[in-house]
């Protein structure tokens, strides 16, 4: 361990709050109610990342926490993030420029204009949940926000999720039922009744 490098990577990766040190105060402040703690996304991504080579698709990035902690953590996968939040693709990028992670790349845009079969598993933290709540639980007042929008999107994600092949894998967090569709089973809780990880039969 003598790279000095690896150093500093390791450091931004040891622990929630370290992590956040990749960005400013404001996006800090969203993280324990926006962002996958880092316990959890090492043991997502340990799921997902079955075989090198594995394309792996966090639905709603966000800052790209879970993608940066998964790609470090299993360097032989790439993971990817789709976030409509323009902003929120240029902190994960100046975040994975700061870590020197290359097995990780930001697409901006909503979710409906991906082609879902370039990859092969899926992460999900309950990214539609903003359309269900209360002003003071949102990122920001720069999208719109309505139950019909949250309905659409979760139609949308359960019939492209059905449309997958037998053994692919997802990882829900927080809230998941609406967007399960039947053939997915249940294989693990890994750390505690949040966490989910499904394959498709
Ligand atoms: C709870 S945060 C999770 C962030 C990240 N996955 C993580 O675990 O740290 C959900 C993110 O989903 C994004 N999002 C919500 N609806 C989306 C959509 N239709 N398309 C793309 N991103 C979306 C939000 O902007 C927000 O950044």
């Amino acid at each position: 361990m003598n790279d000095p490098s690896f150093k500093i990577q390791a450091n931004h990766f040891c622990s929630d709050q370290h992590f956040d040190n990749l960005y400013p105060r404001s996006i800090q402040q969203l993280s324990s109610k926006h962002w996958t703690p880092i316990g959890v996304a090492v043991l997502a991504s340990e799921f997902l990342a079955e075989r090198p080579g594995s394309r792996i698709l966090d639905i709603g990035s966000g800052i790209g926490k879970f993608c940066l902690a998964g790609a470090r953590q299993y360097p032989d996968s790439h993971f990817y993030g789709v976030e409509q939040r323009k902003r929120l693709i240029q902190f994960a990028e100046k975040a994975q420029k700061r870590t020197g992670i290359e097995n990780a790349t930001f697409i901006h845009g909503n979710f409906t204009q991906l082609d879902f079969t370039l990859f092969d598993h899926f992460y999900f933290y309950n990214s539609f949940y903003e359309n269900l709540v209360d002003e003071e639980f949102h990122i920001d007042e720069s999208t719109d926000y309505s139950l019909s929008l949250y309905e659409y999107y979760t139609h949308y994600l359960f019939n492209v999720l059905t449309e997958r092949p037998s053994g692919t894998r997802l990882v829900t967090y927080h809230g998941f039922r609406e967007v399960i569709p039947p053939g997915y089973r249940l294989v693990e809780s890994p750390q505690n009744i949040l966490l989910r990880c499904w394959i498709r039969e």
